[in-house]
């Protein structure tokens, strides 16, 4: 045979290699260029509405120079990797204020976040609050790392592309000090099935299994106990007691590999998305195509996670891999609002069927609406509120009273206050009915109390006072 024969087979292979690998795995200059000019008009934005204001004599408080990008995991320095997951740790190691009474499994403050997505997964996917509410739902955690456990860097995020051929091995991954916990021990098994609902057409779905399975067994959640969960949708696992909110302690499991990640989120995954021009498409391509093999890179890289709690759309949150992956949901969805034309994409919430308030338009219902109200739960949320920061050392967080009944609610320049179940004075987004608090002389009373405590105060600062 001719070397020139053999060239030429070499050439074609490194073709069809090509076609099919390197515009799904290397970032192409056109999505460079799209992320930079995101960027740019993220900045632009920002700069044109702090001009407005000030141009009405206001000062803003949202400006270029308190802005903050979100970085990727794998570009921090090993020492703000090890800062963050010590934060992650220290939420885990923090009594829970969800009340016992409301899911007894919850141990920890980070498993106070486990509970409210348990309690309302059937709301918050495929409906028209998705993105909105998953992006409360990762800053109060960064608020949480940041104001309980004195973490000050912010969220990173995972590049889902980044590492597709094989995350197992990535800065995230690699079971190092610095990651996030390595990949669950190697089983043999199959990939995950999705198999549709009752009365729903399509067959079952059959997703690439990863090259993990078992238990995490290196890296700095390899003696995690997952204390929730699970609620559904794992195969050969049994439901957890009370519905997942009971305590069911086990280990972590994970089932890290290439094959789920570079077939749901490579580098034209993103290109899609960030092309896509209107809301519907975009979460099309983002959730995916419903009860088809394409799952779309949210629900594809919850299965390259995979395992327990991972591979649970309710108790999801459980593994802190959850935290980067929707870090990335939230930046993807960033880039697109801001490549815009114009700055509609920030309040068209679309008209296709995940634009309701139920779960994709099932039982049918309205379409979601700017004013509807998020649900963040009751113990998410810091507990004390003022402009959406704790007021710790000097400054009190302000309050207005108003006449109610027969007595007067408060309000903080943000949200409603109330007495929770806990019997702290909560101030937060979630509560819709104030409590009506009476005057007793020198104090403000509830029943018979007239001193109030909030559940958690930062770390190293003193206590609000209220
Ligand atoms: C789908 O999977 C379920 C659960 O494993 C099984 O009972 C059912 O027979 C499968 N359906 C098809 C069409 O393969
Ligand atoms: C990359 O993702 C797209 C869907 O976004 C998929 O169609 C394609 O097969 C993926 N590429 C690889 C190599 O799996
Ligand atoms: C809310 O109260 C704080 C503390 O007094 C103040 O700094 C902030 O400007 C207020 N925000 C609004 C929107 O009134």
């Amino acid at each position: 045979m001719k070397a020139a024969t053999l060239l030429g087979a070499a050439f074609a292979a490194a073709t069809v290699h090509a076609g099919v690998r390197c515009r799904d795995l290397t970032q192409s200059r056109e999505l460079a260029d799209l992320i930079d000019q995101a960027k740019s008009r993220v900045i632009q934005e920002l700069t044109d509405k702090e001009n407005e204001l000030r141009d009405r004599g206001e000062t803003p408080s949202c400006t270029v120079k308190n802005l903050v990008f979100r970085r990727e995991y794998g570009s921090l320095s090993k020492e703000d990797r090890l800062a963050y997951v010590n934060a992650v740790k220290c939420l885990q190691s923090k009594p829970p204020r969800t009340p016992e009474s409301v899911a007894p499994g919850a141990k920890s403050r980070f498993d106070d976040f486990v509970v409210t997505h348990i309690q309302q997964t059937l709301n918050i996917h495929y409906s028209g609050v998705f993105q909105p509410w998953h992006r409360w739902f990762v800053h109060q955690y960064e608020k949480a790392l940041r104001d309980e456990c004195g973490y000050t860097g912010y969220q990173p995020y995972w590049d889902w592309p980044k590492y597709a051929r094989a995350p197992q091995n990535s800065p995230l991954f690699n079971g190092d000090p610095t990651s996030l916990g390595g990949n669950g021990e190697y089983i043999p098994h199959d990939g995950p099935v999705i198999v549709p609902p009752p009365g729903v057409g399509g067959g079952n779905i059959s997703l690439p299994a990863g090259v993990g399975g078992g238990l995490v067994k290196t890296g700095p959640f390899a003696d995690m106990v997952v204390n929730l969960g699970p609620v559904g949708g794992l195969a050969d696992t049994a439901p957890g007691p009370l519905g997942g909110l009971g305590h069911n302690p086990r280990g972590l499991k994970r089932d890290l590999g290439g094959a789920m990640n570079m077939r749901y989120a490579n580098y034209t995954t993103v290109l899609q998305l960030l092309t896509r021009p209107d809301v519907d498409q975009f979460r099309i391509v983002s959730e995916g195509v419903p009860y088809t093999v394409e799952i779309g890179p949210h629900g594809g890289i919850h299965y390259t996670i995979g395992g327990d709690p991972g591979g649970d759309l309710f108790t999801s949150p459980g593994d802190p891999a959850f935290w980067v992956h929707h870090g990335q949901m939230d930046r993807v969805w960033t880039m697109w609002q801001a490549l815009g034309p114009g700055p509609a994409r920030y309040t068209d919430l679309g008209s296709g069927s995940y634009a309701h308030r139920t779960w994709g338009n099932e039982p049918p219902s309205d379409l979601a609406e700017l004013g509807d109200v998020i649900d963040m739960g009751t113990y998410t949320l810091s507990a004390i509120r003022s402009a959406g920061t704790w007021y710790t050392t000097g400054t009190c967080a302000t309050f207005t009273a108003t006449p109610s009944g027969s007595g007067f609610a408060f309000t903080s320049n943000k949200s409603k206050c109330a007495i929770s179940s806990s019997n702290a004075l909560t101030c937060s987004f979630s509560i819709t009915t104030a409590t009506v608090f009476t005057y007793g002389g020198t104090n403000f009373k509830y029943g018979a109390s007239s001193s109030f405590y909030a559940t958690s105060a930062p770390t190293g600062s003193t206590q609000p006072t209220v």
